[in-house]
């Protein structure tokens, strides 16, 4: 087909449409997200009838079922049923891997606190949430295995582990002329979506079922809905229009929710809701992976790296869920930027009994790059030089030196130019110095300040889950409906799709109608995460607009009898030969054609394979980068901190739209700064979650954002062939937070003349800020 597109980068600004690609435009709800209009689900008009939900949950963190009694829970006012395990007439299991470890609800083992163990729905949410109260449950206790250390004792994996490995890194390092050995623990992060996890489930006919849940992977949902209601996948329809975010969260922690108030409707033939408040949310669903990382390192006299080894284990709570691929994406990025020449990485998924930690963005690459940059530290303070000299001796080359622990070979490496050009925009070396002279001059406040770079994979490791459909139809009067399998949840996914279809059609993006995602038209969809919705997405989306474009080309040539490439679509126009064609009327003299206006599209990622076993492969299409310089001032006497400026220079090739893409970077950094510094989940002796609201639980507000952000996106093209040569952004930048991290250290660092490694582990709250700097106080002799 000839190239019939009029690129709109090319177009004067008369022929420009509204809503081209690279155009910087506002998300779409933007408006009603800010106005209160835009729909979740809690918002869906409640249909007569409405049954709702409440979860009775464990109050152990390990123990045996002796009875439960749930006689007085039926007798509570408003009550119309409960729900235990027998009352599932199909699979008990929600886990995304049918592994059978994931009980909706727990038969004769509870294993977590807060593991649902029933379900009651009432005429009321409050008479089901005072309900749910009433249930008399014996338990036998057994000990539960909440920390790293009865963990790795008991050594019970929720999956099997994955080694990475090249070379021999045990003899590299004892070979080189310096090593450090030491470990570091990674706090976990609660994804705290503002709108927690709900579904409401409609009942049809002939068993028919709808759900509205709030996933991100809706195909999961229908499928595992389908499996608790012992029904086709075809019986059941998930629906989402948007999530008030996800991050991570429910990728498929929404199934239990989803698969709870299907069997209500089921049963009782009344639509039902669940909607847990925020405490309950916190003890039922998983987080991101904490994780304990022994790390050995070994140099010469410069500072290079010669052989690196990592055991990374992670507290994975007690079923598996996505705690294989998680910890596996670790493993892939305990590298981030840098080359190390003999390598061995091995996971170690723990089964504990604590909530079943899940995705969260990044997927356990951030904790993989954290300790990649604690090795950087250690070498920087071992060796005396500055980090950034050690970060920039250790990147990958662009022609040797660049291949990865698993085998893949770095072919775009950008990360040597992206530094050096925020190292001047942020006047890195004038700072630094500036520092070091401020700091020696101010006896309580210390200053600090840290450059780290980010590398992360694109694409799925589970290499199925590389695929995307879309419909699309056009309308007799030229309006376009939009359909794909990606999900909203605030990343901008749908504006950057409906980009792609504007710019196809070379039509004002007014014209196409965003719709919300559903399995009934787009069917076998993978979850909108690992960044890659608009890198699918938007191809199958282009793939379907494709497919009705030469067939309007075909008809239009046909008809107006010019050759195929004399049909030229303008801005809401076709030029045919010498016409010029409204858009809407080329349509409807085609629909009098009889020429099929509607078609499906579908996209899989070239070039990716992985063998786990092995450890070998291309597992990534292609690497995104940013680096980021963070500031801090601390104060010595409390620990407390303040974040003064950030400079970021990040890579989303040639952005679909800068303006979301600036708000991804934005948002992913102060997630990720929250994730390190502030943020801090914490379990009792018992395993009870103490920290389950955010009274308890900080996370950053808006009085925590840098005093100075300067964010850049840098003018680089994607030399993969994706979607208009953009790259994903969703979850890379959250690891430029990893700066702030290093910024802190660095102001630590400075009460012991810069001579120890202050071994900061996150989240850096403000009490081990201050044990940090007692640490390295009493280690340095108190001289300093
Ligand atoms: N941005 C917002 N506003 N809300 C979210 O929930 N999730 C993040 C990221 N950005 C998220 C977000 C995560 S974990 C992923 S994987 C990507 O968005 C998913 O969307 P994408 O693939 O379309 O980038
Ligand atoms: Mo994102 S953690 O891949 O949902």
């Amino acid at each position: 087909m000839p190239d019939t597109t009029l690129d709109s980068r090319k177009a004067g600004p008369a022929d420009r449409i509204d809503g081209a690609v690279h155009d910087s435009r506002r998300h779409d709800s933007a408006h009603k997200h800010v106005s209160g209009e835009a729909v979740y689900i809690d918002d869906i008009s409640e249909p007569a009838g409405l049954l709702h939900v409440c979860l009775g949950l464990s109050d152990r963190a390990h123990a045996r079922i002796r009875s439960i009694d749930l006689a007085k829970v039926r007798a509570a006012p408003g009550v119309v049923r409960v729900f235990a395990a027998a009352d599932v007439p199909g699979h008990n299991d929600i886990g995304c891997n049918h592994l059978g470890d994931e009980p909706l609800f727990a038969t004769d083992l509870v294993q977590h606190v807060g593991q649902p163990v029933f379900a009651v729905a009432a005429e009321t949410r409050d008479q089901a949430r005072r309900a749910a109260r009433l249930a008399v449950i014996d338990y036998e206790e057994l000990a539960p295995v909440l920390d790293y250390e009865t963990a790795k004792a008991g050594g019970v994996l929720v999956t099997t582990p994955m080694t990475l490995k090249r070379g021999d890194a045990k003899a590299a390092i004892t070979a080189a002329k310096h090593r450090v050995d030491a470990r570091m623990r990674i706090g976990g992060q609660e994804h705290f979506y503002l709108e927690s996890q709900i579904a409401l489930a409609l009942p049809g006919e002939d068993g028919d079922v709808t759900i509205h849940s709030s996933t991100q992977h809706p195909s999961e949902v229908q499928h595992i809905v389908a499996s608790v209601l012992d029904v086709p996948d075809g019986a059941v329809t998930v629906e989402i229009r948007r999530m008030g975010g996800g991050f991570g969260g429910k990728e498929t922690q929404a199934n239990l929710f989803a698969a709870t108030v299907a069997l209500v409707a089921k049963a009782t033939g009344r639509a039902a809701k669940l909607r847990p408040d925020r405490d309950d949310d916190m003890m039922i669903t998983g987080k991101r992976h904490d994780f304990e990382v022994d790390y050995s390192v070994g140099f010469d006299a410069d500072g290079r790296i010669e052989g690196v080894e990592m055991l990374l284990a992670a507290r994975c709570g007690w079923s598996a869920d996505l705690s294989g691929p998680v910890t596996d994406r670790a493993l892939f990025h305990a590298d981030n930027a840098y080359y190390y020449p003999a390598v061995q990485l091995t996971s170690m998924p723990l089964k504990t009994n604590t909530q079943s930690n899940t995705a969260f963005r990044g997927f356990g690459g951030p904790q993989g790059v954290l300790a990649g940059e604690r090795l950087i530290e250690e070498v920087a303070f071992a060796v005396g030089k500055d980090p950034l000299e050690i970060r920039k001796l250790n990147f990958y080359g662009t022609d040797d030196r660049n291949v990865t622990p698993y085998h893949q070979t770095v072919e775009d490496n950008i990360v040597h130019g992206l530094v050096e050009e925020l190292e001047r925009d942020s006047d890195y070396w004038a700072r630094r110095a500036e520092i070091r002279a401020w700091n020696k001059a101010s006896r309580f406040l210390k200053r600090g300040l840290a450059l780290t770079p980010v590398k992360f994979g694109i694409s799925f490791t589970f290499s199925a889950y590389n695929q995307a459909g879309a419909l699309v139809h056009v309308y007799k009067d030229g309006s376009i409906h939009l359909n794909h399998g990606g999900t909203e949840m605030g990343q901008g996914l749908y504006i950057k799709v409906a980009q792609v279809v504007a710019e196809e059609f070379q039509v004002d993006i007014g014209r196409v109608h965003i719709t919300a995602t559903t399995t009934g038209k787009v069917p076998n969809t993978s979850a909108t995460a690992a960044s890659s919705g608009a890198d699918l997405n938007g191809m199958a989306a282009q793939s379907a607009a494709r497919t009705i474009k030469e067939r309007l080309v075909a008809f239009a040539a046909e008809r107006w009898r010019v050759a195929p490439d004399r049909v030229v679509f303008r801005r809401n126009a076709v030029q045919i030969g010498d016409q010029e064609v409204p858009f809407a009327e080329l349509v409807r003299t085609a629909y009098f054609g009889r020429v099929q206006l509607s078609a499906a599209g579908f996209y899989k990622t070239p070039k990716i394979h992985w063998d786990r076993a092995a450890g070998r492969g291309r597992p990534f299409y292609y690497f995104a980068y940013g680096a980021a310089v963070s500031e801090v001032t601390v104060d010595t006497l409390t620990g407390e901190y303040r974040l003064d400026r950030v400079d970021i220079l990040h890579d989303c090739g040639q952005s679909l739209n800068p303006a979301i893409d600036k708000g991804q970077v934005e948002g992913g950094f102060v997630q990720g700064a929250g994730w390190l510094t502030m943020e801090e989940l914490w379990w009792d002796a018992k395993g009870r979650l103490r920290t389950h609201a955010p009274s308890t639980y900080k996370i950053p507000v808006a009085s925590d954002r840098p005093k100075i952000f300067n964010v850049k996106l840098a003018d680089t093209q994607n030399r993969e062939d994706t979607i208009y040569r953009s790259k994903a952004v969703g979850e890379p930048p959250l690891m430029l937070g990893t700066s702030v991290l290093h910024a802190l250290s660095d102001a630590v660092a400075s009460v012991a003349g810069h001579t120890i490694c202050p071994r900061l582990d996150p989240p850096a709250t403000p009490e081990k800020v201050l044990d940090a700097i007692d640490r390295l106080r009493a280690t340095a002799g108190g001289t300093l």
